[in-house]
């Protein structure tokens, strides 16, 4: 499926320039992060005549950063949303710096929900009038299947941005929009080295690039997408079970909204 124009959170390293490079040069681009230097390169080798790619740059941790993001995305009439910056901080809660855990909370939850809840109204008009499908990709992670001691606040963070994903998707059912929970195993980013972890941990990691081709791949396809072969035959059964108790819970839920 091909959009108009991508807006992708955290497009500066990993995940979110795969992202970038594997849309189609039909596609116009939104990119943000908080590196000039790494923005105007990936702009520069993405340039395709006539392409419109803007660079915002934003710090999603700030109500003015968010602002800035939500008007340049507006502005360019965005079709496909990818909230995908994040980070994560290894350790205890309690030994962990305040402002860390709250730059987390910050940019992996609070931004989603507002770039989300700002953006869907027109996403949602233009893909009535145009009988185009829009999209929605919020980036979580298998660690949100799980409580992760020493990785709380950010496995935490990771399971707010599936179940909002989840929901989501439940309440836009009917409408032109996909919604995708993109869940990555552990993938070959700057992730790891700025949480304070070493990447070498991992027995399996993944490339960024196919992570985000099937993330591009699943949407419209599936609520879930577990980017890792391993994880996901892990996760198959839960899965499975998930997916029914969703259609359960949004009949019911569906009811009391219309009795409401
Ligand atoms: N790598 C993994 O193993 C893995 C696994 C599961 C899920 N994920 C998720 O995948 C997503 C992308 O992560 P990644 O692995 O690609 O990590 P990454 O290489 O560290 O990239 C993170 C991106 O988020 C941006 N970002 C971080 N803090 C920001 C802030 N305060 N304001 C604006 N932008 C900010 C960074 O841009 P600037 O620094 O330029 O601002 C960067 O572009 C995250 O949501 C992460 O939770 C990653």
């Amino acid at each position: 499926m091909e959009h108009r124009c991508a807006l992708i959170t955290g497009a500066t390293y990993g995940i979110g320039k795969a992202f970038a490079e594997a849309l189609p040069v039909t596609t116009g681009l939104v990119l943000t992060g908080r590196t000039e230097a790494k923005l105007a390169a990936l702009r520069e080798s993405l340039a395709h005549d006539g392409r419109q790619i803007e660079i915002v740059l934003a710090d999603l941790a700030t109500e003015a950063g968010r602002d800035r993001v939500i008007a340049a995305a507006e502005a360019a009439e965005i079709d496909l949303l990818i909230n995908n910056a994040g980070l994560g901080r290894f350790g205890a809660v309690v030994d962990n710096p305040l402002a860390a855990e709250r730059e987390m909370t910050e940019v992996n939850v609070v931004a989603p929900v507002v770039l989300t809840r700002a953006l869907l109204p027109g996403m949602a008009s233009r893909a009535d009038v145009s009988g185009r499908r829009a999209g929605i990709i919020v980036v979580s992670s298998v660690a949100a299947f799980q409580p992760l001691p020493f990785f709380a606040t950010y496995a935490a963070t990771k399971a707010f941005d599936l179940l909002f994903a989840e929901a989501l998707a439940g309440e836009l059912a009917e409408a032109p929009i996909d919604v995708l929970a993109l869940c990555p195993g552990a993938t070959r980013t700057e992730f790891f080295r700025r949480a304070g972890l070493s990447d070498g941990i991992f027995p399996h990691i993944m490339d960024p690039e196919i992570v985000a081709r099937r993330g591009l791949d699943a949407l419209g396809r599936r609520t879930i997408e577990i980017s890792d072969p391993i994880r996901r035959a892990m996760l198959a059964p839960a899965l499975t079970f998930r997916a029914v108790k969703r259609v359960a819970i949004r009949l019911v839920m569906k009811r009391v909204r219309d009795r409401s």
